[in-house]
């Protein structure tokens, strides 16, 4: 039997509901998206949603709505996917690695340390779907001598007046830190609903806005509908109305909206997300949880505690005391039993593009530490008892075969 790592969930329910969009006349951003918006505020409990191709292109558009700029510094963990901090070099900005924690997150207190007069944006990583440590990243921007040292150069950097948090929420979608859910932990949010995410749009994304006054979140949703649209003043289905056909072009914008068929997907998925899917993967991740924790070598991911419950997105297995290679070779040995695995992620400072502009991996032990470890079991919709049980003897036995 193969068991792959991720497949999405597609059913009859979101079948139709693509094809009934597919019938409808309308298949770019329209009526869907804008109601799979309102359903993702509605849910996260944050200010207003703005759709977006991808997370990428959410993460950026908000960058550049922030201004950040060839040499400006963004701080961003050093393990993370290469997206997180791409985008920052798209804008011409210097991305800040600094180290994560054992549970995977960025460590505040690495994050105090590479705060200079540079720094516009923090981008903590709820990396596998475990919440980062929002109370301390929040409080930490709005400290006194942090904000006196912040240096605006635009007028949205002059009205925060401080650091600003972009969260990458990628994995998040649906955790919760103290009673809070994703989306409203801090100012921005960015959830990702790419194929192999918890929630999937095929490919899309989402900005949620939760920006403190003066800052008005509606209107600045109705702004960013226009800079994530060529900075056309009126977007397609707008245009087709009867003597509505003329607009303007108020700046050289991108072309980062979700169409109206990845949003059906969404509703979908979003409809039952808490009911069906989180119950699914949490059961998974336990299973895998209360079968491992009999093994001395087997070190449990943490994904729950008393402020934080996960989105259970990955399940970050680590083998205690091994080596990259040993890791390496577990994984073959896992993969030649019929069972797709993963790792999440390679460091940044370890692929090529951040090695050859001087990034070390030396200097993030416990990033390499999390990595050289890891590896990361199957979880999806899909994912039977039976299956689990099967995964849980492929890693078992492997290994077992290799140090037992
Ligand atoms: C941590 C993280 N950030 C950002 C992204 C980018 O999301 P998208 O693929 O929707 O652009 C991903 C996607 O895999 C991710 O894992």
């Amino acid at each position: 039997m193969k068991i792959p790592f991720s497949p999405p969930r597609m059913d009859k329910k979101i079948i139709d509901e693509v094809i009934d969009t597919l019938n409808s006349g309308w298949i770019t951003t329209g009526p869907k998206t804008k109601l799979f918006e309102k359903n993702i505020t509605a849910y996260g409990g944050h200010h207003a949603t703005l759709c977006t191709s991808s997370g990428s292109a959410g993460l950026e558009l908000m960058l550049r709505w922030f201004g950040v700029k060839e040499g400006d510094e963004v701080i961003v963990p050093a393990l993370t996917y290469s997206a997180t901090a791409n985008v920052v070099v798209h804008c011409g900005a210097k991305p800040v690695f600094v180290d994560v924690q054992e549970d995977f997150n960025i460590s505040v207190e690495e994050i105090k340390k590479a705060i200079t007069e540079k720094t516009k944006v923090i981008i903590p990583v709820d990396l596998a779907g475990f919440p980062c440590d929002y109370d301390k990243i929040n409080a930490l921007v709005k400290d006194k001598r942090i904000r006196k040292r912040f240096q605006p150069e635009t007028k949205e950097q002059t009205d925060l007046g401080r650091i600003l948090i972009l969260a990458d929420a990628a994995h998040s979608i649906g955790a919760y830190y103290k009673g809070q859910r994703s989306g409203n932990l801090t100012d921005l949010t960015i959830f990702s609903f790419h194929a192999v995410k918890n929630l999937t749009t095929s490919e899309g994304g989402a900005v949620c806005l939760n920006l403190p006054e003066p800052f008005d979140n509606e209107a600045l949703y109705n702004y960013l509908c226009i800079k994530a649209l060529h900075g056309q003043t009126k977007d397609a289905l707008a245009k087709t109305q009867i003597g509505n056909w003329q607009y303007d072009v108020i700046e050289a914008g991108y072309k980062y909206n979700m169409t109206d068929i990845q949003a059906s997907m969404g509703l979908v998925e979003l409809q039952r997300y808490d009911e069906d899917m989180l119950v699914k993967r949490k059961h998974i991740f336990n299973s895998y949880t209360r079968a491992l924790s009999n093994y001395d070598w087997a070190q449990i991911p943490l994904y729950e505690d008393q402020d934080k419950r996960s989105s259970y997105h990955v399940y970050l297995l680590r083998i205690k005391d091994i080596d990259e290679n040993m890791r390496n070779r577990i994984m073959k040995f896992i993969f030649n039993k019929g069972v797709a695995v993963n790792v999440h992620f390679i460091p940044l400072p370890m692929l090529s593009y951040y090695k050859n502009k001087g990034y070390d991996i030396n200097d993030y032990p416990v990033s390499y530490d999390n990595y050289s470890r890891e590896i990361s079991l199957p979880v999806y919709y899909d994912l039977t008892d039976k299956m689990v049980e099967i995964v849980i003897k492929a890693v078992v036995d492997s290994v077992e075969e290799n140090f037992g």
